[in-house]
């Protein structure tokens, strides 16, 4: 702690000239790009969902589907606030021009996102209560590390890719019009929010002793086994909802290898030859967790394909993963 006026200063002179390669600077560009890319493409909730529910004659939905798109939804309402946070304190605390303005858009879009889930959950006769234990522990564990890296790949690469597979299973599911066109507007800006991470994670990967990127994985580890806990407890739900935990699983996982494939290559890290043996694990312990149905009431085949996809090699993804995203949408400057 220093006392004003003497000592360091809180100002960063050194914003402007921390960039080390031109790889590293046209990676900063398109961090720039996804702030003024999120001023272009910002949309009014205080219009779109009453449009929605206009346009679609009301929210129509069976009293049972209604209960589990309100427990799935509160689950992402609350997920929104804690991305709204950790893109707050990451504009609070990166340093670089670029990367700061990133975070400080998307503390924008992510505000508009919980006030919009606010204002439809309200339409289902939602009613706020504490989450259950697993989706509130993975929250809490990306908004309470000090850690910048920990933070930009919990919430940009591994939470951020499960609601957008939330989002794409539940509008393509077609269960609720209005909802399933509000996701559209959030699956656009969220696949922007995955940009900064893969963008600006090389660059504090860069920066990292070995040691430290190994208790980073360490921690992603910790991460996806309360992801797992948490799409656990939205299993009975999304079944109502007609969605297979499975899809959720394999989608998410597409998306977040893409994503940290992404962010590796940047540096160079032929990753795809080095086996990753607590990400297989934890494959083989959701491969347990969500057996196919056939294997639901047979534990014996359920160990058998754990351990086939145990040793099973990951297909490889890239960014490409997220132009599925790219819908038509009205923003404040038209459809675009
Ligand atoms: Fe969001
Ligand atoms: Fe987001």
């Amino acid at each position: 702690m220093s006392l004003a006026g003497f000592g360091p200063s809180q100002i960063r002179y050194d914003m402007f000239d921390l960039v080390k390669s031109a790889e590293e600077a046209r990676r900063l560009d398109k961090c720039e790009r996804i702030y003024h890319r999120g001023q272009d493409m910002a949309w009014d909730g205080r219009e779109i969902l009453p449009m929605l529910i206009k346009q679609h004659g009301g929210i129509r939905v069976s009293p049972e589907k209604r209960e589990a798109l309100k427990k799935v939804f509160a689950i992402i309402l609350w997920g929104e606030f804690a991305a709204w946070k950790v893109s707050a304190q990451l504009a609070d605390r990166l340093v670089p021009l670029e990367a700061k303005m990133a975070a400080t858009s998307q503390a924008f879009d992510e505000a508009r996102h919980f006030y919009v889930m606010h204002d439809y959950l309200k339409e289902l006769d939602y009613t706020i209560e504490p989450l259950d234990r697993a989706p509130q522990a993975l929250l809490d564990t990306v908004l309470e590390t000090d850690k910048l890296p920990h933070k930009l790949l919990g919430m940009q690469l591994l939470i951020e890719p499960i609601a957008l597979t939330v989002f794409q299973t539940v509008r393509e599911s077609g269960i609720e019009p209005v909802l399933c066109d509000l996701l559209r507007y959030y699956e656009r800006d969220e696949a922007r929010h995955v940009g900064l991470g893969m963008q600006y994670l090389p660059s504090m990967l860069q920066r990292m002793t070995k040691r430290e990127i190994a208790a980073l994985f360490a921690f992603q580890v910790r991460l996806m086994s309360w992801a797992m806990a948490e799409l656990k407890v939205m299993e009975s739900d999304l079944k109502v909802l007609g969605i297979t935990p499975r899809v959720i699983v394999a989608r998410t996982r597409k998306k977040q290898l893409a994503a940290t494939h992404e962010a590796l290559s940047a540096l160079g890290v032929a990753w795809r030859d080095e086996r990753n043996y607590p990400a297989a694990t934890l494959n083989a312990v959701t491969e347990f967790m969500f057996p196919e149905e056939h294997l639901r009431h047979d534990p014996k085949g359920r160990i058998g394909s754990a351990w086939r996809r145990f040793w099973h090699k990951e297909e490889l993804h890239d960014a490409s993963e997220f132009d599925q995203h790219e819908h038509a949408i009205k923003t404040l400057q038209g459809i675009q």
